[in-house]
Formats: structure tokens, C-alpha cells, sequence
């Protein structure tokens, strides 16, 4: 069975990024660096990499910094040297035309952010890619394509990337219950799926990981989703009521070196940052040799 071909995402990044603070007093966290470039383009540069044609981004209070990045129009990058490519400026220079915002006003959780994209989507499948998480996918087919075409090929509500965590980390994550063993190549069918259970209340160690495919039925979901953990609509009880009512949802795991990096708290932003430095083509051999005096000193 072929599906509707998914053209359209939504990023939610309109989220108050207080566990950041104070760096996002006055910036959002979408804007902090990770290596060369800011995390929002990494997120950006991925969606366009997989042929989305056209973005939605959820923003808000303290986001505008975010619309600035991608403008081509800032002086200072007339004035320097050196290609696109070598300043980290996106290739496409169409983005801005396929690039749409809209505002959430009052931050009521991701589930009410992805529900502000629903006149972009206008009954379409689509990506949501959240806008504080970057995927590192060095291997073909890239990850966010695995995703793709897994939701194409499937009659499911909604296709999920999941990695597997620690049995502590669950208490962090949506965690979802699989029917059966998630298999490494292909998607796996879940029947439930919690949000940020007790580790001895856990489905399983399979937890989200900020990457869905979905069918415009969600929008129905989150409507009649009620504010759960921490007073928010949250995507998973969307997720979860579409599954008690006979829908079907399938989760897609990373694979090998594939990563995903989280940037909303300080320890996860030290560590892609530093993974991402280490990359570097230009930086990255001298980062590791600093690194390793250091460790030595230290040792
Ligand atoms: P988080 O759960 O990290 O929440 O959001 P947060 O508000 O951004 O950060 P803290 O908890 O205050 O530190 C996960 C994703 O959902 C978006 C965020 O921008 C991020 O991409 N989000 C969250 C919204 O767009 N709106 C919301 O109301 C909440």
C-alpha cells in the first residue's frame, strides 16, 4: 500500500527553554550553537535534506532571533569571504518562500504547539521535527527518509522514530509499549504509549525520540486531548487516545551510529556540542588532541 506522499513539517520551537537558563533569557534555545551552526538550522537543513517541500515552524515569545537566522538580507554576510557553504549559509536560497511561522501565544506543551500547525497542514500527512533536537545520520538512507518511506508503506496513524534508553532515563521520556521485539531493520506496531512513566511502570525502554510522522487525524486527537503531566496537552496522550480507539501506530529505531542529540538541558548540550566539535572537518583533529592533554593532565 502507498501512502500520500508527506510534504509538508511542522517544528515546534516555541518552548521557554527554562532549564537553559540563563542563556535563554533573551534568546531562544533553537538559536545556541551546536558546532558551526545553531541548532534550528541543523533541525532545518534535515527536514530540507529529505524533500519536505514546505516548513511550518511553531514559535513565540523571545523567538524572532529564529525568522532573523534565516534571511539572507543581514549586511554582515556580504561583507565576508568565502562561499555558502564555508559561512554555513543554507545552499537553498528559495527556503524563505517554503518557510511559515505562526505564534503560539501561551506555551500549553508540545501537543498544543503541533495542533497550531493544522491549517499549514491542511489534511496532508506530515513530519513533526522538534526544533530543540538535532539527528546525526551518516548513513544512507538517512534516518528521517527510513521514517518516510516506513509511514508511506504502512497503513498506521503514525510512524515514530524511538531509540532505546537506560531503564533510569525512562522517567524523562514518552515511553512506548511494542507489540512484540522492536526490530532494528523495519517498524515495529505499538499498542501504548506513556508518557514519562516510573521506571517500574515502563512498557518497555523504547522512548521517543523527537522525530513522527503523522496522518492529519492527530489534529482530531489533540483536540479532545485534556492538559496532562504538567498541566500541558501533551503529543503522547494524543497518541495514545488515537490507539485506544482502534488506530494504528508503528515505531522506527535508530540504527548503528545514528544519534540524536537533545540540546534542552545543559548536560545533553555539553555532549552535542562536543560530539558535533569532534566532527568538525577543520577543528575537530585539534579539539580531540586538546582534549586528550586534558584528560591526561587530569588522570
Ligand atoms: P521541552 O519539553 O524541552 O520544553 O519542549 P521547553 O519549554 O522547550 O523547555 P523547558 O522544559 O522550559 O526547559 C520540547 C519541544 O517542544 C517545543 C519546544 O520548543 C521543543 O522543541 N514546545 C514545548 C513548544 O513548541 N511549545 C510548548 O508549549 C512546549
Amino acid at each position: 500500500m502507498q501512502r500520500r506522499a508527506v510534504r509538508k513539517a511542522v517544528i515546534p520551537a516555541a518552548g521557554l527553554g527554562s532549564r537553559l537558563l540563563p542563556c535563554t533569557k533573551s534568546q531562544p534555545k533553537e538559536m545556541l550553537a551546536v558546532g558551526r551552526l545553531p541548532t534550528i538550522q541543523h533541525v532545518v537543513e534535515e527536514v530540507v535534506a529529505a524533500d519536505i517541500a514546505t516548513i511550518c515552524m511553531v514559535t513565540g515569545w523571545q523567538k524572532r532571533a529564529i525568522e532573523d537566522h534565516f534571511d539572507l538580507s543581514h549586511g554582515g554576510l556580504h561583507a565576508l569571504k568565502g562561499s555558502a557553504e564555508e559561512l554555513g549559509v543554507l545552499a537553498d536560497r528559495d527556503l524563505n518562500r517554503r518557510l511559515f511561522y505562526i505564534r503560539q501565544a501561551e506555551q500549553r506543551g508540545l501537543g498544543d504547539a503541533v495542533a497550531h500547525g493544522e491549517q499549514f497542514v491542511a489534511g496532508e500527512p506530515f513530519l513533526v521535527a522538534l526544533g530543540d533536537t538535532i539527528l546525526y545520520s551518516p548513513t544512507e538512507p538517512r534516518l528521517l527518509r527510513r521514517l518516510l518511506e516506513a509511514h508511506a508503506a504502512a497503513d498506521v496513524c503514525a510512524t515514530i522514530l524511538v531509540e532505546p534508553v537506560s531503564p533510569a532515563e525512562v522517567v524523562k521520556y514518552g515511553i512506548v509499549s511494542p507489540i512484540g521485539p522492536v526490530a532494528d531493520h523495519g517498524p515495529t506496531l505499538i499498542r501504548d504509549i506513556v508518557e514519562k512513566p516510573a521506571v517500574e511502570d515502563a512498557p518497555s525502554h523504547y522512548a521517543v525520540a523527537s522525530r513522527y510522522v503523522f496522518e492529519p487525524v492527530l489534529f482530531e486527537a489533540l483536540a479532545r486531548t485534556r492538559p496532562g503531566r504538567g498541566g500541558e496537552i501533551q503529543l503522547t496522550d494524543a497518541i495514545r487516545l488515537l490507539l485506544q480507539e482502534g488506530h494504528r501506530c508503528q515505531v522506527v529505531p535508530l540504527q548503528g551510529a545514528e544519534r540524536r542529540y537533545d540540546i534542552g538541558g545543559f548536560g545533553s548540550y555539553f555532549r552535542a556540542f562536543c560530539d558535533m566539535a569532534l566532527r568538525d572537518p577543520a577543528e575537530g583533529a585539534g579539539l580531540r588532541a586538546y582534549l586528550r592533554g586534558k584528560l591526561a593532565e587530569e588522570a
